[in-house]
C-alpha cells in the first residue's frame, strides 16, 4: 500500500483546481464558416505533417489518464473531418481512466458517421445548431445544409448516442427571434439544449461581440413561455441547467462572458498540432510535439504535462480585453 505521501496526486492548476477534462482538436478544418468562429477567408490551416498522428495522440492521451483525466471531447474545426475518427474513438475508449468520450460536431458529416463512432465507444455529442431556419443557417454557417445537419442529428439519435446536446450561440439581431422554436424542436426531439455567449475569439468585423447577447436576457424570454425550475445534466463543461416543468428537457446556460466560470475551470486543450493550450481565451501555451517526436519516454511525458499545467492562467480577460483578438476558435475546438 502506498502512504498517502506515495499516492500519485492528479492534475492541479496553481489556482488549486483539478484537471480532469482534455479538449482533443483533432483538426483547424471545417466544413462550415460560421462567421462567428472563422475569419472571412482564413486559409492559414496547419501542414498536415505538423498533425499528431493517432499514435502520438493516444500517448499523450493515455498520460493524461494516468495522471486522472477521465474526460475526453474531440472537437475540430470539425472532428468529422478527419479521417479515420471511429478508430481514435475506439483507442481512447480502451485507455484505462477514460469514463466519458464525447464529439462536439456540426453534425453534417454525422449521417455517414453516428453509428460507427457508437460502436467504437463515443458516448454523446454536442451539436452546433444556431437556427431552424434553412436561409438564415446557410448564412450563419457560410453555406451550410440545415437538412443535412437535420439528418445528422436523426441518424445520431438512431444510434443511440444520448445525451444529444444543441448547442445554440446567442446572437442579436441574428437568431434573437428563435430561442422559442429552438426548445420547441428540442422537446421534440428529446435534445438537450444550450444557449452561449458568444465570446470575441478569433474574429473581428462581423464578429462574435457585435452580436453579443448577455443570457439574462433569452432566460427572461422563456421564463414568460415555459415554466423552469433548477435541472441537471450530466457532463463536465460549464452549463448551468433549468428543467422545462413537465418535460426532460434540461436548458443549459453557458455564460462565459456575463457570468464567468473560470474558478471551477477542470480543462486543458490540445490543438492538432500538440500545442497544449492551457486556457481558451489566453495564450498560455506549451509545444508537446517536439518532444513527442524526439522520442520522449512515458515517465518524462507525465512530468512535462505536470510542468505544463503550472501555465495555466486563472482566467480569460474577455471583458478587460475584448479587442484582443487570440488565436481562431477552431484552432481549440471551443
Ligand atoms: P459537456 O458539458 O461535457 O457536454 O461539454 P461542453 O459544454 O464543455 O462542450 P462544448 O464543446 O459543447 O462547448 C459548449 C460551449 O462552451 C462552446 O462555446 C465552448 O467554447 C464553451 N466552453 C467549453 N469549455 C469552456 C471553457 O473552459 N471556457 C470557456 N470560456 N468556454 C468554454
Ligand atoms: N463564442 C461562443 N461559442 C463559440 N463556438 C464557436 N465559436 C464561438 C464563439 N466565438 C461554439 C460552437 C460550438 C462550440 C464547440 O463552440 O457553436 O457549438
Ligand atoms: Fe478555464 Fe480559461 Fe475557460 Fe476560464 S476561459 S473556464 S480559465 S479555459
Amino acid at each position: 500500500m502506498p502512504k498517502p505521501a506515495d499516492k500519485p496526486q492528479g492534475l492541479i492548476d496553481p489556482f488549486g483546481r483539478h484537471i480532469s477534462y482534455v479538449r482533443l482538436s483533432l483538426t483547424d478544418k471545417c466544413n462550415f464558416r460560421c462567421f462567428y468562429c472563422m475569419p472571412k477567408g482564413f486559409r492559414d490551416f496547419e501542414e498536415p505533417e505538423n498533425w499528431l498522428t493517432f499514435d502520438e495522440i493516444e500517448r499523450v492521451m493515455r498520460a493524461f489518464a494516468g495522471l486522472g483525466v477521465s474526460r475526453i471531447r474531440m472537437t475540430g474545426g470539425e472532428p468529422l473531418v478527419r479521417k479515420n475518427l471511429p478508430e481514435l474513438a475506439q483507442r481512447l475508449t480502451a485507455l484505462p481512466g477514460v469514463q466519458d468520450l464525447s464529439v462536439s460536431t456540426n453534425a453534417a458529416l454525422l449521417e455517414n458517421h453516428a453509428q460507427a463512432l457508437a460502436e467504437a465507444g463515443v458516448s454523446r455529442i454536442n451539436v452546433s445548431l444556431d437556427s431552424l431556419r434553412s436561409e438564415r443557417f446557410a448564412d450563419i454557417t457560410g453555406g451550410g445544409s440545415l437538412q443535412t445537419v437535420i439528418n445528422g442529428l436523426l441518424a445520431a439519435k438512431k444510434a443511440g448516442l444520448r445525451p444529444i446536446k444543441i448547442n445554440m450561440v446567442a446572437l442579436q439581431g441574428i437568431n434573437d427571434d428563435e430561442f422559442v422554436d429552438m426548445v420547441n424542436f428540442c422537446l421534440q426531439h428529446e435534445f438537450t439544449l444550450r444557449f452561449i455567449e458568444a465570446m470575441p475569439v478569433g474574429v473581428s468585423g462581423r464578429d462574435a461581440s457585435s452580436h453579443y447577447m448577455d443570457l439574462a436576457q433569452v432566460r427572461t424570454e422563456l421564463e414568460q413561455h415555459f415554466d423552469l425550475s433548477p435541472g441537471v445534466m450530466p457532463g463536465g463543461g460549464p452549463a448551468r441547467y433549468l428543467r422545462v416543468g413537465g418535460s426532460d428537457l434540461n436548458i443549459g446556460f453557458i455564460t462565459p462572458i456575463s457570468q464567468h466560470f473560470c474558478e471551477t475551470c477542470n480543462r486543458v486543450r490540445l490543438s492538432v498540432d500538440g500545442t497544449l493550450y492551457l486556457c481558451l481565451g489566453q495564450e498560455n501555451r506549451f509545444e508537446l510535439r517536439p518532444l513527442l517526436r524526439q522520442g520522449i519516454r512515458d515517465d518524462e511525458l507525465q512530468a512535462v504535462l505536470r510542468k505544463a499545467l503550472a501555465l495555466k492562467p486563472e482566467r480569460h480577460d474577455f471583458n478587460e480585453n475584448p479587442e484582443r483578438i487570440v488565436r481562431i476558435m477552431s484552432m481549440t475546438g471551443g
